[in-house]
């Protein structure tokens, strides 16, 4: 039997299955994996979830278990609206806030919603593969822009803005960004938005590490500056658990909402009613601020083991980006061998790795990949990164 399926779907997918092939081959319990980007499970809170679990479906069991509405919980756009006050923006009203499967789903969301084919979309080079692949559906034409220590190359922006005013929207990670881990400064924050100031480009904002600094200061969120021309999106999934899916897209903009929540309709009709309510009730029991203090040492602890380590075994001419948070590092290899050797011998001897390739959308065979510290042992850690160095050398040696 062979269906005809949509040409949306059949296009090539490098990003995709790049990261199946990278994937299953980390899922083998005989492979140190630093290839995914996994939270810690010592940070999920079972039992808190467990005592707000019981609590919905005693005190609320039938709302819990019936249809819902689109938008999200009450309570739960409640909270994500008035935690934007810890970002630099006020005035963030419940409504103005969709909950989502997942950040991830809320970027299929902005694509349907405002790509047409061969619309204009402005990214970081490097970025984060899982939203180029939502993006390459609707079959846009992607302008990477390169992405420096202290944030997006902002020369390169304004020229990209100048020369492409009809570009639909700005996809940006200004926190421990996936995949290198690094930030917008303050200097650089404040010229993105002179940039977009006055241009009808909406400035996607995705957040999903900026509770996770260890170190210091963040910068507020684009929404403090650009009002509605700012959508911004974030997650429960690296600070409480990323089980439940439960994201959000904050935009100001009616229109815009109106086709989201349209278009959400046809995707699921809402998010997990269940598990909204129930995030809901754990928020308001707990202190959930302690319990991202927590997170935050554990991973601070991981990331400065990880970095001693890649210091102690890696070659010399292989560097690495210093992170203050997030889950990942990125480190660059000599000129002469690829992140995709490096990627393949490192699974033969039981190292994953991501290599840099997905997360570029036109570069390959680039000498840069990220490494994750946040889901591996200390034990794995050292020993995996050990071998890494070990396979480094010998690839050094052969280039
Ligand atoms: C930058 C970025 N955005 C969005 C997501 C999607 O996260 P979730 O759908 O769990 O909220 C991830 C996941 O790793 C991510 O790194």
């Amino acid at each position: 039997m062979q269906f005809k399926l949509s040409t949306m779907i059949t296009k090539p997918d490098f990003q995709g299955e790049f990261t199946a092939s990278i994937l299953a081959a980390a899922a083998s319990p005989d492979i140190i994996s630093f290839a995914g980007g996994l939270p810690n499970p010592v940070s999920f809170p079972i039992p808190e979830m467990e005592a707000a679990t019981k609590k919905v479906l005693e005190e609320n069991g039938v709302v819990a278990l019936q249809y819902s509405s689109t938008a999200g919980w009450p309570a739960l756009r409640q909270w994500i609206a008035k935690r934007y006050e810890t970002m630099g923006v006020s005035g963030v009203k419940p409504e103005d806030i969709i909950v989502t499967n997942g950040s991830q789903q809320a970027l299929a969301m902005v694509g349907a919603a405002m790509l047409d084919p061969g619309d204009k979309v402005i990214v970081e080079d490097p970025t984060y593969l899982v939203a180029l692949q939502s993006f390459h559906v609707f079959d846009p034409e992607v302008l990477p822009v390169t992405i420096n220590a202290d944030g997006i190359d902002c020369d390169m922006l304004a020229e990209t803005v100048k020369a492409n005013p009809d570009a639909k929207f700005a996809y940006l990670i200004p926190n421990f960004q996936n995949p290198t881990g690094l930030s917008y400064s303050q200097e650089v924050h404040d010229k993105v938005v002179e940039i977009f100031k006055g241009t009808n480009i909406m400035l996607l904002e995705d957040n999903p590490y900026r509770e996770l600094r260890f170190a210091g200061t963040a910068t507020d969120s684009f929404g403090a500056d650009l009002g509605e021309q700012c959508c911004m999106l974030g997650t429960f999934s690296k600070i409480v658990t990323p089980g439940m899916r439960i994201g959000w897209i904050c935009v100001r903009n009616e229109e815009l909402r109106a086709k989201l929540l349209s278009y959400k309709a046809t995707a699921d009709l809402h998010t997990n009613i269940f598990s909204q309510m129930v995030l809901a009730q754990y928020l308001a029991d707990n202190d959930v601020d302690a319990h991202i203090e927590k997170t935050k040492v554990l991973y601070k602890a991981k990331a400065e083991f990880m970095m001693d380590c890649l210091r102690k075994y890696l070659p010399a001419d292989v560097t690495f980006t210093p992170t203050e948070g997030g889950m990942f590092l990125w480190v660059t290899l000599p000129e002469g061998i690829t992140a995709v050797d490096l990627y393949r011998k490192g699974l033969e001897k039981g190292v994953a790795i991501c290599p840099g390739d997905p997360f570029y959308e036109v570069q390959r065979n680039v000498r840069t990949f990220r490494v994750n510290y946040s889901n591996s042992t200390d034990e794995a850690i050292e020993k995996g990164v050990k071998i890494l160095g070990e396979v480094c050398a010998e690839l050094i040696a052969q280039a």
